[in-house]
């Protein structure tokens, strides 16, 4: 969490127990690119050997400040050796600026992903998407 001078959040990065997500990810119907790292890919997500990113989130006035960047390279700077995977709504809402910013800081696809039903959410559709921290 970030929070300014007189402790107010200004934004915040929220990783969540890889295992959960592996057993959502189990219902869902993948998409897999042609990567030549799928098998290594594969086995990290299936023995839950990787960090989920769940969530990112800056006050709106915050945004292009480099504040989202800076708890990226936060979490990163204390998972180095580690693979971070998250995942992005491509629909019902396509969440470009979201996709900008993974892919700016060297965020792939590792496949697309469709659930019928994602929290509240039907027929959710996003991208997988990974970077493995040097
Ligand atoms: C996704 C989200 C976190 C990205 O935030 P962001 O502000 O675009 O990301 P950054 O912190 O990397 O900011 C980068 C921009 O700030 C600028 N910037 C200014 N000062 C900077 C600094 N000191 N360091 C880095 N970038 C800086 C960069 O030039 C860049 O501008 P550009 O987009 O015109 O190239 C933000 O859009 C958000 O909170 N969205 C709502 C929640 C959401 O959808 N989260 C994702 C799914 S959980």
């Amino acid at each position: 969490m970030a929070r300014n001078n007189d402790g107010r959040p200004l934004g915040y990065i929220l990783v969540s127990p890889s295992k959960l997500f592996s057993q959502k990810l189990k219902k869902a119907k993948s998409e897999w690119k042609p990567l030549s790292e799928r098998r290594k890919l594969d086995s990290a997500i299936w023995n839950n050997n990787f960090i989920y990113l769940d969530q990112v989130g800056v006050l709106f006035e915050y945004h292009k400040s480099g504040l989202a960047y800076d708890l990226l390279k936060t979490l990163e700077a204390d998972n180095v050796g580690k693979m971070i995977v998250t995942l992005i709504m491509d629909k019902p809402i396509d969440n470009v600026r979201s996709k900008q910013f993974f892919a700016r800081n060297g965020y792939k696809i590792f496949c697309t992903v469709l659930f019928s039903q994602y929290g509240t959410i039907k027929n959710f559709e996003g991208s997988l998407l990974y970077k493995w921290i040097v």
